[in-house]
């Protein structure tokens, strides 16, 4: 072997700015701050309840009082932004998805109670028939058929009840066509014309959703004439220019935000909408990402909180401005250590 090799010597050395910390925080290009951040939280009825989610450690449903609780909580930790999905008793659960329209029902009160404890807190709900279906599905279902306008309709009224309990804004994550516009539509009939739209519009037909589902038992059910699954209407996995057709479709329909759903294994397709458009863009890390990591670190073979606050940086990077994420308490706990 030859030592005497006359090596070029690099004049531009990369790793001149990744040699301190101060460093690597002067040059870093993407920071995500707990300002940014969205906490789903899983609601079921009584008092001074809390179940935890098998699938998602660290994670439970709440009932309302504990749900303010949980809150109060984040937002001492600067998460100022809620997205709440109700566990609705079997007994509630109709066909017809009924209940989603009863001003009474678990998201109207968590919403109310929420609004109360915390006016300055940014309520956002979710407009999809799931919850409150005993099939199961996020629309109407006929004939073995999620029918689409009929669906729309109940979700417009949906939309207008969350209003009134006091969300600031609502999620459409149906995946139902032309749902913003019927939304926009019925909100500024009823002078909701400041509540906003969030709109799922590029949300997959994902089978990360597993453990959201086990949390709220919103899976379809096995029945005859009941679809086994949400390839009708949520996108197939393997489409990403058609995710650019659903966002021009909600902008022009009016939608105040974009979401991107799953995350991680989406990246892609946040940088594209991202290039697409200038309204803000959200990615939801949804429960299957969020359990793999937690599974892995009780196995012992990842490091739960640094995996996970690694994907949320990746999020932001590819270009969400906006992120839900069921890990949200603990990076902002994270973010006030490494910050004070
Ligand atoms: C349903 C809905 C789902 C999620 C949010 N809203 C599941 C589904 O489409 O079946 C999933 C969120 C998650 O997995 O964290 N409208």
């Amino acid at each position: 072997m030859n030592a005497d090799y006359d090596l070029p010597r690099p004049v531009r050395r990369p790793r001149r700015l990744r040699r301190t910390d101060a460093i690597r925080r002067l040059v870093r290009e993407t920071t995500l701050t707990p300002d940014h951040l969205v906490l789903p939280v899983f609601l079921i009825d009584g008092e001074n309840k809390s179940e935890p989610v098998d699938s998602m450690p660290g994670r439970c449903r709440l009932s309302v009082d504990l749900a303010v609780k949980e809150c109060e909580q984040a937002m001492e930790l600067g998460v100022r932004a809620f997205d709440v999905f109700p566990a609705t008793d079997a007994s509630l659960k109709t066909a017809d998805g009924k209940e989603a329209l009863n001003p009474e029902n678990l998201t109207c009160r968590a919403v109310r109670a929420i609004k109360k404890a915390l006016p300055e807190a940014c309520c956002i709900t979710d407009i999809a028939l799931d919850p409150y279906s005993s099939m199961g599905h996020d629309g109407l279902v006929e004939n073995g058929v999620i029918v689409n306008d009929e669906t729309v309709d109940i979700l417009a009224q949906m939309a207008v009840l969350h209003a009134e309990a006091g969300a600031d804004i609502v999620s459409p994550s149906d995946m139902m066509d032309g749902r913003v516009a019927g939304l926009r539509t019925a909100l500024d009939d009823e002078d909701f014309t400041d509540v906003g739209i969030l709109s799922y519009t590029a949300k997959y037909a994902s089978a990360f959703y597993g453990p959201f589902r086990e949390a709220l038992d919103s899976a379809p059910v096995d029945l005859p004439d009941v679809p086994k699954d949400k390839k009708t209407y949520q996108m197939d996995p393997a489409n990403s220019r058609e995710a650019i057709i659903e966002a021009q479709l909600d902008i022009e329909e009016g939608a105040d935000i974009l979401v991107v759903k799953p995350g991680l294994p989406y990246l892609d397709v946040i940088a594209q909408l991202r290039a697409a458009t200038d309204l803000p863009i959200a990615a939801y890390h949804v429960s299957g990402e969020y359990a793999m990591i937690k599974a892995a670190a009780k196995m012992g073979w990842l490091d739960d909180d640094a995996c996970m606050f690694e994907s949320l940086t990746a999020l932001a990077r590819a270009g969400a401005d906006i992120i839900f994420t069921y890990a949200a308490l603990d990076y902002a706990r994270w973010w006030r250590q490494s910050h004070a």
